[in-house]
């Protein structure tokens, strides 16, 4: 089954988001499979981010992720990589299509509330960089059982 990394920004903390954004993808229908709360080290962004080293933003990106700790969650479903992005909207916040997460409640490139997988290559290693295997768990919908 596919999964993908979302990770909540510290201004998704800051402005108290948090669980706005996890009932969204939960109420997709989209499985929470791994979920903590993080402070990213100068190393882990350079690795996260390496695509935006030499860009002149890169160092704002590596400081404003640092600002407060994160949450990485890790989704699971079908399509799931895709279903999080169309649900999460484009990067840049102000543009994204309302109904969307950044376009409803975000107006910038960096302050996007979000950062999510951009390709299931991309994923893989995403869930592996922020997840050890024994933090991500296999579970059934077990509510079936008790509907008496
Ligand atoms: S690129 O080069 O824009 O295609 O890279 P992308 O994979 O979309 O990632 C961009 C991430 O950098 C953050 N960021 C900015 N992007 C573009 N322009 C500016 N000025 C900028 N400032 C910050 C942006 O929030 C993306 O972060 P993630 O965590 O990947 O969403």
């Amino acid at each position: 089954m596919e999964r993908t990394l979302v990770l909540l920004k510290p201004d998704a903390i800051q402005r108290d988001l948090v669980g706005d954004i996890i009932s969204r993808l939960e109420h997709k229908g989209l499985k929470l499979v791994g979920l903590k709360m993080m402070r990213l080290s100068s190393a882990l962004l350079d690795e996260h981010y390496s695509h935006l080293v030499g860009k002149d933003f890169f160092p704002e990106v590596k400081s404003f992720m640092q600002l407060t700790p994160v949450i990485a969650c890790c989704w699971q479903g079908t399509d799931c990589v895709n279903t999080v992005r169309a649900l999460c909207g484009i990067t840049k916040a102000r543009e994204a299509a309302p109904g969307t997460i950044r376009g409803e409640f975000a107006m910038s490139v960096q302050a996007n509330l979000i950062h999510c997988s951009d390709s299931l290559e991309t994923a893989e290693v995403e869930v592996k960089r922020f997840f050890k295997a024994e933090e991500l768990f296999e579970y059934e919908d077990i509510l079936e059982r008790y509907i008496y």
